[in-house]
């Protein structure tokens, strides 16, 4: 079985979901003798943006990594994303990291009757973090941007570990950390077999 464990905060060492996503990964480790994790910081190395450059794969390597990035997400069991709210949607660095894995005729396809996701089987836990309280609310382009793009990749298992309103006070972040990973879920056999 193969994790593939993916940061993008800029923020580093203070990072929350950094600290998020490395316990999911840690309590996937603990659940699954022999889980091969693949580790992508696209803070420290990021993707560039996509442009007309890019689609007509002008620069060899800059080709040759998208096709790395687009072969190790299929290859991908599970996939766990930290994804910060900045600006009240996901961080740049990692659109540019879906713009790389949502490619026509890999992980989706347009047929007579609609487009079809073809990433279907995997599970995606995403460990999110945002300053301010946005859950059920209309500024929230992050989540719901996140779970659509990979639903129309055929990721329908989709689960979020949350720490918000982290920027209101020490407490409250303390709070939404310690909320954040008492709610990280031990993968069960029964979810590991589905
Ligand atoms: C550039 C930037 C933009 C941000 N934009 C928002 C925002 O729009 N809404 C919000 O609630 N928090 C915002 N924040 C706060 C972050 O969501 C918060 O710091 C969260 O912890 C980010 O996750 P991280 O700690 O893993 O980087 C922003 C932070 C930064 C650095």
């Amino acid at each position: 079985m193969k994790l593939l464990h993916i940061d993008s905060s800029a923020l580093g060492a203070n990072s929350v979901t950094r600290e998020l996503s490395a316990a999911v990964v840690a309590r996937w480790q603990d659940a699954v003798p022999g889980l091969a994790v693949e580790y992508r910081d696209l803070d420290a190395e990021p993707i560039p943006h996509l442009t007309g450059r890019s689609l007509a794969k002008a620069d060899p390597a800059e080709a040759a990594d998208a096709e790395r990035t687009i072969q190790q997400f299929l290859d991908a069991d599970v996939i766990v994303i930290g994804s910060p709210m900045y600006n009240f949607g996901i961080s740049s660095t990692l659109k540019a990291w879906i713009d790389r894995v949502a490619v026509a005729g890999r992980s989706f396809r347009y047929t007579e009757t609609g487009p079809e996701g073809l990433a279907k089987g995997k599970r995606v836990i995403v460990a999110s973090g945002r300053g301010g309280i946005h859950t059920d609310a209309p500024s929230d382009f992050q989540e719901p941007y996140l779970r659509q793009v990979l639903g129309f990749l055929g990721i329908d298992e989709v689960e979020f570990v949350r720490a918000e309103g982290v920027a209101y006070s020490p407490q409250h972040r303390s709070d939404a950390l310690a909320g954040a990973h008492a709610s990280i879920r031990t993968p069960t056999p029964l979810r590991l077999a589905a």
